[in-house]
């Protein structure tokens, strides 16, 4: 019996030596010392001995367990060793491979024609002015020139508050808040913003939308210097080969009053115009509310919708593609302006 587990032993490590791979450990591991494997049927054979014996070939049996346990333990270490080393052999790494792409946002195509516009006027010396979105009456309409009775807010309903507070239905209360703020000495400000309507919205309206509002008082002041800022704001946004059209308007804060037309290239190479903006000289009354003496003191003001500019600048013709969030919209937009 000794003979025979000395052989067994034998054999054992002598496969053990051999094996290649792991899954071949595991299978002598399986074959030898697993419950039904050769060393424990061994351990079964004790009854088949006298009393006697039974101890000495039981230690036996163990030592025989622990050394080829061993072996396999000793064997699989070194072949997990060497597969370790051959995959980091193998597993060069490749520096010239491109990276992870990280996705990375971009910035909203409204705020692109906000910023474009922010960096020309600020270039020429204004300021940017900001203004509260849920707004007084008295800023939005009375010192903008629009008294309680006037025909012209019907064309501005909003959602009110309280019968004084409403979401402003411009950013023209921008002007009478920054008036008000620097107490009678000259300015140059643009104010950008959301603005809110009473509209069903659809394709080309919507109930929210942005503008930028813009604002001189200086003394000196003529509609040239007007036309000069929107020539250049236009020719920054669209292109220097563009051109404007001033028509006669009405607004209740600006006398004279225009709408501003930008220039574009019809299919059939003529020279069409699209309506822009609005803009004129600032109403003596819009001056006198805000703290500034009419007689010494000149401005001229516009309003632009910046969604018009970004539906004409981008060619989009849905104007809710602008507040749906969808990023195959909004991914367009990556690194344009910039
Ligand atoms: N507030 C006007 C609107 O929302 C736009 C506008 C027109 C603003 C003429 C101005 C201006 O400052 O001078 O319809």
């Amino acid at each position: 019996m000794i003979e025979y587990l000395i052989e067994l032993i034998k054999k054992a490590l002598d496969e053990v030596h051999a094996a290649h791979d792991l899954p071949g450990v595991e299978e002598i591991r399986v074959r030898y010392l697993s419950k039904k494997g050769e060393v424990s049927l061994m351990m079964g054979k004790l009854r088949d001995l006298p009393q006697e014996e039974r101890p000495a070939f039981g230690q036996k049996v163990n030592e025989a367990k622990e050394q080829i346990e061993h072996a396999l333990y000793v064997k699989k270490q070194a072949l997990e060793e060497a597969e370790l080393l051959k995959t980091l052999e193998q597993e060069k790494i490749d520096v010239t491979l491109p990276g992870y792409q990280f996705y990375q946002g971009s910035i909203h195509p409204l705020n692109q024609v906000i910023e474009d516009v922010e960096d020309l006027f600020v270039g020429l010396g204004y300021e940017v002015a900001e203004g509260p979105e849920v707004e007084n009456d008295h800023y939005n309409f009375e010192m903008m020139n629009l008294a309680k009775d006037h025909p012209a807010r019907a064309m501005q309903d909003s959602f009110y508050i309280d019968e004084n507070t409403l979401l402003r239905t411009h950013t023209s209360p921008v002007q009478a808040r920054t008036m008000l703020l620097k107490k009678g000495e000259p300015l140059r400000i643009i104010c950008p913003g959301k603005v809110y309507r009473r509209d069903d919205d659809d394709p080309t309206h919507s109930h929210q939308f942005m503008q930028i509002e813009g604002l001189v008082i200086d003394q000196n002041i003529s509609f040239a210097n007007l036309k000069d800022a929107l020539l250049k704001m236009i020719r920054h946004l669209f292109g220097e080969d563009r051109v404007i059209r001033l028509r006669p308007s009405y607004f209740p804060f600006t006398e004279p009053s225009v709408e501003v037309d930008v220039s574009y290239v019809k299919k059939d190479g003529s020279l069409g115009y699209i309506e822009v903006l609005g803009a004129g000289r600032v109403h003596p009354n819009v001056l006198k509310m805000g703290g500034y003496d009419p007689l010494k003191f000149q401005g001229f003001a516009f309003g632009i919708g910046v969604e018009r500019i970004a539906i004409l600048k981008y060619n989009i013709d849905d104007i809710r593609h602008f507040y749906t969030n969808d990023i195959r919209f909004l991914s367009q937009f990556k690194g344009v302006n910039r």
